[in-house]
């Protein structure tokens, strides 16, 4: 129970920001089989780096090296040490009253040389512990099998450049299936592949065409372990498997036709790279027809974007059983003049529109996440319409402060009106959302931002060894969302 202080303070925020716009939060309860959860990943929070055989990944190579790339100079070597505080994690994930935990494996612990010659015992017996606490406590698993920490031995094989990713992955996914399928039924295979293509990947931009060929890995590597899943886990498994994508939610800068072209192009580009062969079988039109002609201006004999073979199509086509989306933020999307060939090529000419945040929108601390929530309707009218009305879920939405106070009325607004905006969808419009993440339920190692931008629900005391973590007003909010399945704290409550 949330005490009567609680409340008060709740209501007192509530007053002060929810209804600061025209908007009036929606008061219908959620239907009792929508799940509520949060999230983390293995790098962000685990530490134990060079621990029980754990071997070295792409992200502890680049921290150590060269430091000077991570905004506090930091690294993940203890993060939250969720290695050895699992069972703190659990218990606050319980006190939360959340249904599921995202979390992921880090494939440098089960498979130290990258391939599955060689099995790490100790690593199994972390993430066996990891789900049996779980399990123990009533809390269903959604677990990634790779969240962009890729073991060095592999990048050091040119990574997700090399096609050879497809069956490194592949046999990593299936020693995941097999040695912890019994306690997991829903998984997801990659986490972002776009960002992962985007900016993970050391970049050749002078060729221009990398991030298409790293794609190309992912979504065969992709469709080939939900392929054997489906053969050799999904009967005695019963699991649904998918792949976690992301996207701002597009919105046309105005109501012109050539903007909401370049919003439908966005989309395609931006979502449909990864979503369209894995809902529909192939590259978006647009991306094909584009690039295709832009190849042919540059004088190349082929398009830049690889071609799927048919036998390809075919296992991809239909590989997720959910569709799973990571959202933080709205843009608006301008058409432009189509760039002229230049060289180096690049995507964001071959995509040849532009979008932005403008000046007046909310801020947060960090670029390109001002706080627009109500874009999240368009984006999931979106994904309904394009991919044949997936069920939705959410499997990473939040907002970052630099501060990591115990006051995070900004956070809370901002779930509390993500989750009204996407209640709406879902009854006024039909789409099939059946569950919501949090990113994430404790502050933990943001990327290059090292621990100067905080998503947590709990902070994390990162100068106390203890690594001490102390809920937010937000995680009391969400608490009281878990158990009510109601957004709003006051006398009123949710109407049926
Ligand atoms: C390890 O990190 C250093 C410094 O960033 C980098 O030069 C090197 O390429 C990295 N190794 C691999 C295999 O990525
Ligand atoms: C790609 O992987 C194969 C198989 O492991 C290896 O023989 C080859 O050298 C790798 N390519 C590069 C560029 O590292
Ligand atoms: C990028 O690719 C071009 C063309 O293949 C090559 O000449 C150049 O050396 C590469 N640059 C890097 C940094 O790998
Ligand atoms: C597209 O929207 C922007 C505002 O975001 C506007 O400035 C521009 O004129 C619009 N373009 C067209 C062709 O309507
Ligand atoms: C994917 O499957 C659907 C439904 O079976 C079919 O209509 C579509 O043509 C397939 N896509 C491709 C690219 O083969
Ligand atoms: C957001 O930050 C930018 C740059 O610091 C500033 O110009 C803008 O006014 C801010 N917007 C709001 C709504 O505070
Ligand atoms: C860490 O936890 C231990 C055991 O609860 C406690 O005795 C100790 O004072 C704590 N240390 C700090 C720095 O919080």
């Amino acid at each position: 129970m949330i005490s009567i202080l609680k409340f008060a303070v709740l209501m007192v925020f509530i007053a002060s920001y929810s209804f600061a716009d025209d908007y009036v939060l929606n008061r219908k309860r959620f239907p009792p089989n929508f799940l509520f959860g949060a999230a983390t990943s293995a790098y962000q929070v685990e530490g134990a780096w060079n621990e029980d055989g754990k071997s070295v990944s792409t992200w502890d190579n680049t921290t150590h090296a060269d430091p000077d790339s991570i905004a506090d100079g930091s690294n993940g070597d203890v993060a939250c040490d969720s290695y050895h505080k699992y069972k703190e994690d659990v218990a606050i994930l319980k006190e939360t009253g959340v249904n599921h935990y995202r979390f992921s494996l880090a494939w440098t612990r089960i498979l130290p040389t990258g391939f599955p010659d060689q099995i790490n015992q100790a690593g199994v017996t972390y993430y066996k512990n990891l789900l049996r606490e779980l399990r123990a406590n009533g809390i269903e698993p959604f677990v990634t099998i790779y969240h962009w920490d890729m073991p060095l031995t592999l990048q050091e094989r040119n990574g997700l450049l090399n096609e050879s990713f497809i069956d490194w992955f592949a046999d990593y996914a299936a020693v995941c299936f097999d040695l912890f399928g019994d306690d997991v039924k829903i998984w997801t295979t990659f986490n972002e592949p776009k960002g992962t293509c985007l900016f993970v990947v050391p970049n050749n931009k002078t060729e221009g065409s990398l991030e298409y060929i790293c794609a190309h890995n992912v979504l065969r590597a992709h469709a080939k372990a939900y392929r054997i899943y489906e053969k050799r886990f999904k009967a005695t498994q019963d699991g649904r498997v998918g792949i976690v994508l992301d996207s701002y939610s597009f919105v046309p800068g105005s109501d012109s036709a050539e903007n909401i072209t370049a919003t439908e192009t966005t989309y395609q580009f931006e979502l449909g790279w990864f979503a369209n062969p894995v809902f529909n079988g192939d590259y978006p039109e647009i991306m094909k027809s584009r690039i295709g002609a832009r190849s042919r201006a540059e004088g190349r004999k082929s398009s830049r974007l690889p071609e799927f073979t048919e036998a390809e199509k075919v296992a991809l086509n239909g590989s997720a059983d959910f569709f799973a989306l990571n959202t933080y933020s709205t843009s608006l999307v301008v058409a432009i003049e189509d760039p002229p060939i230049s060289y180096p090529p690049s995507r964001d000419q071959d995509m040849g529109v532009t979008n932005y945040q403008p000046d007046e929108w909310e801020n947060s601390t960090m670029n390109g996440m001002k706080v627009a929530p109500w874009g999240i309707r368009p984006l999931l009218n979106w994904i309904n319409d394009h991919y044949n009305q997936p069920d939705i879920i959410i499997t990473e939405n939040g907002t970052p402060d630099n501060t990591g106070t115990l006051q995070d009325v900004k956070r809370v607004s901002l779930i509390q009106s993500y989750l009204s905006y996407i209640r709406d969808t879902m009854e006024q419009d039909g789409v099939n959302v059946i569950g919501y993440t949090v990113w994430s339920i404790m502050d933990n190692f943001e990327w290059t931002q090292g621990y100067s931008q905080k998503f947590g629900l709990y902070n994390v005391d990162f100068s106390s060894p203890n690594r001490t973590r102390t809920p937010k007003l937000s995680a009391q909010y969400y608490k009281n969302v878990c158990q009510t399945r109601c957004l709003i704290v006051d006398d009123y409550g949710c109407i049926d």
